[in-house]
């Protein structure tokens, strides 16, 4: 018998969470696939704070895998494919600090250390807008650690589905000047109408010369697909036990489509296997099969 995924059906409009339930347990998990590819021979990036967040947020199973990390190429598969999207998003703010962006916004930043982790020109502020609990437990680890940013490192503490946009001004946020924006593994997760009101806010909030990156993994998570993979490479460990069908919405509109109707230039749309062979790699068979069915996209786009 078929198991039709039922999109959404864990989450209601006004859901909220902390990093270790719902939605917010994917940016632990993902933290997890980045601490593990740090851990692989080599490594594209190299997120070091990972696998401490990992270790503070005593989640038994990212635990017990980061313990005993797999080597093959399918217990491999999604840190790897995570260290590739990393990667991509690491050069999108590289690229625009060289051309002089010095306000970067980070969209649904969850546990994405860039603010500590990339050498940002100097004058540089990173905003990262998240949840208040997501931002929090982020905060107290990287307090504990003693970490310092490499910028100057801005919280907004905002529900996307909000009117976000105010507390990112009344953060010093400066719509006159150009601004770079990643929106990474967050779509899924927002409504096509949420999805819609977060790209006028951005587009409204970016002067000329701003930039975007769009991204995720899989834009189309299925839960047969999913468990297809699993039996054909047993070794696959996506997700522990994160029901990825029922934490996000339907699909609908294309994300460059929806760039495009709001005035920005749009770079021709990539997936994982395309940036994996910019970066020199041949994707093995797995990666492969993953993206075919999850429909990865790497969007970047210009104001
Ligand atoms: C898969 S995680 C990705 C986190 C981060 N971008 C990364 O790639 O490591 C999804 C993130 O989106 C955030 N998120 C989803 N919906 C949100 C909303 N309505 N408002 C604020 N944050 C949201 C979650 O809290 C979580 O941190």
């Amino acid at each position: 018998m078929s198991t039709t995924p039922e999109f959404g059906s864990l989450r209601s409009d006004d859901d909220n969470w902390d990093i270790v339930s719902s939605v917010g347990y994917t940016a632990l998990l993902v933290a997890g696939w980045r601490a593990l590819h740090a851990m692989s021979p080599q490594p594209l990036v190299r997120d070091d704070y990972a696998k401490v967040f990992i270790a503070a947020s005593q989640d038994p199973y990212l635990a017990a895998t980061l313990a005993n990390p797999g080597t093959s190429e399918d217990e491999m598969a999604f840190p790897r494919l995570y260290g590739v999207q990393t990667r991509f998003f690491d050069d999108f703010f590289v690229d625009a600090g060289a051309a002089g962006i010095r306000q970067a916004v980070i969209v649904a930043a969850g546990l994405d250390s860039r603010a500590y982790r990339l050498e940002w020109p100097q004058e540089t502020t990173v905003f990262e807008v998240d949840l208040p609990k997501v931002l929090e437990f982020k905060a107290r680890v990287l307090n504990e650690q003693g970490a310092a940013p490499k910028a100057r490192r801005v919280e907004v503490a905002a529900d996307l589905r909000t009117d976000w946009s105010r507390a990112l001004e009344a953060a010093g946020f400066d719509v006159e000047r150009p601004s770079a924006w990643s929106v990474e593994g967050v779509l899924p997760y927002l409504t096509d109408d949420a999805q819609n009101t977060l790209f006028t806010r951005i587009s409204g909030l970016s002067a000329p010369g701003s930039r975007i990156a769009i991204g995720a993994l899989g834009s189309r998570l299925d839960h047969d697909q999913l468990e297809a993979l699993e039996t054909a490479h047993p070794g696959v460990n996506m997700s522990g036990d994160v029901d990825f069908s029922a934490l996000t919405y339907e699909p609908q509109t294309d994300p460059a489509e929806r760039l495009a109707a709001h005035g920005w230039v749009v770079e021709p749309v990539r997936n994982t296997l395309d940036l994996q062979a910019g970066y020199g790699m041949t994707p093995p068979e797995v990666d492969v099969k993953i993206d075919s069915f999850m429909r990865s996209q790497y969007i970047m786009a210009t104001r």
